[in-house]
């Protein structure tokens, strides 16, 4: 299954950038740039980087500048040492002043115990074994999404597919009603979609946001979330439901439940962070496997084993959330690099997910690999991603049906990306298709 494949456009005239990163990307690429990504992940500075600078410091227009970690064991180490390196003032590069962090809290800039009070109210609800009892659920979601796009022979695959599963899915766990999902999916896309003017007309490196700055992502879609949890929470006042939303309510450990600010903040993270990710998971996987048709036919006779582990090869490649933030507590060296206290730490997933230091030949598929502890998720630390085990369900089980229905599935035209340095994702993939 180990095949060498060729950078570059393909035969096609469409850049396969999933998978071998931006064609722009001469190694000395502005990382922190958000247009640097619209070409996709710059991959050739990332391998750069790690050869000849694992801890480099990045200069920021509209902020003070960060290190920039980018070997697979540091960003381990640095998710580890929750002490050292604290998510408590951001775990984006935007920087916050005091009001603003504490406005915008979720359990993500929290460092435990106070993490895990949070975390603890929703664990149950998306472990392994849990997510495995919701696979019917979710099979006969993608089917019902899969045969509403298949009325079709040429559709943009992210429209009509990869962005429905998701909020779908995600509506059902919280106990959102179905026809609600559109429009939490457009106020999740605004909100990871900040940089992005497809997204939001509050571009946020290019308008004043400043009457946003105690929102979450800075975006009026933060409002309008706010506004929608509290009507959700006003029903489940009057009577617990047997959903997400009534366990976020319920007394955490200490007896107390949380308040209505930390209740809108929590519901917001769960719409923010379980909608775009998974979306662009399974756009940036399709997007691989459209030029490597012997991929697909391995997938057609694959069983579950074999399922699960080419799933995580498509996750590592495609990376989509490509960093996450932490801010040095006290003094620290790494590779023979100061960072003071109060310096910002970015550990660049996209980066470790290449490191051949831990994976071999990492630009090649295999959907064979196996053992592959990608950081795709984050790994080692406490803020290991909450709906790791549903998103790898969704991806599986959308490929699944898609190609048990399709005979011949070609790409139709450009795709483009988003323009973020955070979330890296196609936004629109034409493709043509055969049905069975
Ligand atoms: C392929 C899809 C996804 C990707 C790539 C992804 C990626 C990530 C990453 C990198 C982190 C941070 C890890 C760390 O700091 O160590 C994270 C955290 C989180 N993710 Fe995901 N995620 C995905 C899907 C989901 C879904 C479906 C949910 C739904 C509930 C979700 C909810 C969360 C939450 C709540 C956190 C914060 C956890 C904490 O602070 O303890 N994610 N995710």
């Amino acid at each position: 299954m180990r095949t060498i494949i060729d950078v570059g456009p393909n035969d096609r005239g469409y850049s396969v950038s999933s998978l071998t990163g931006s064609a722009v990307d001469d190694g000395y690429t502005d990382i922190t740039s958000h247009d640097s990504w619209v070409e996709g992940p710059p991959l050739k500075t990332f391998a750069r980087l790690r050869d000849d600078e694992p801890v480099t410091w990045c200069d920021e227009q509209d902020g003070p500048g960060y290190w920039a970690i980018t070997r697979y064991q540091d960003i381990l180490d640095v998710s580890r040492d929750v002490s050292t390196f604290t998510s408590r003032k951001g775990i984006r590069l935007e920087d916050m002043n005091a009001e603003e962090t504490a406005a915008r809290r979720t359990m993500m800039e929290l460092d435990p115990p106070d993490h895990t009070r949070l975390r603890r109210l929703v664990t149950k609800v998306f472990t392994r074994k849990s997510v495995e009892e919701y696979e019917t659920q979710i099979r006969a979601l993608a089917i019902q999404v899969i045969e509403e796009a298949l009325e079709r022979d040429n559709f943009d695959f992210v429209e009509h597919v990869a962005k429905q599963l998701p909020m779908l899915m995600l509506g059902q766990l919280m106990g959102t009603p179905n026809e609600d999902g559109p429009r939490l999916v457009e106020l999740g896309d605004a909100l990871l979609g900040n940089t992005d003017p497809e997204f939001t007309d509050v571009v946020v490196d290019q308008v004043d946001s400043d009457e946003y700055r105690l929102i979450p992502f800075r975006s009026p879609a933060g409002l309008e979330l706010f506004e929608y949890a509290g009507q959700q929470a006003r029903i489940r006042k009057e009577q617990a439901l047997d959903d997400v939303i009534s366990r976020i309510m319920a007394p955490t450990r200490d007896g107390q439940p949380i308040t209505d600010h930390e209740f809108k903040n929590f519901f917001t993270l769960l719409v923010a962070a379980g909608n775009d990710t998974t979306r662009y998971t399974m756009t940036g996987s399709l997007d691989i496997l459209l030029d490597r048709p012997d991929l697909i036919a391995y997938l057609r006779d694959a069983d579950a084993e074999q399922w699960r582990i080419a799933t995580d090869e498509l996750l590592r490649l495609t990376t989509v959330t490509t960093h996450f933030r932490r801010t040095a507590a006290v003094d620290v060296e790494m590779h023979g690099t100061k960072i003071a206290a109060g310096d910002k730490v970015v550990v660049y997933y996209t980066a470790g997910n290449r490191d051949e230091r831990q994976f071999a030949d990492p630009d090649t598929v295999d959907l064979t690999r196996s053992p592959n502890d990608h950081v795709s998720f984050g790994r080692g630390g406490p803020h290991f991603c909450l709906g790791a085990w549903l998103a790898r369900m969704e991806l599986r089980v959308t490929l699944q049906e898609f190609f048990a229905r399709v005979s011949d599935i070609r790409r139709d035209g450009a795709q483009d990306r988003l323009r973020s340095n955070f979330i890296c994702g196609i936004k629109h993939l034409p493709v043509t298709v055969t049905k069975r």
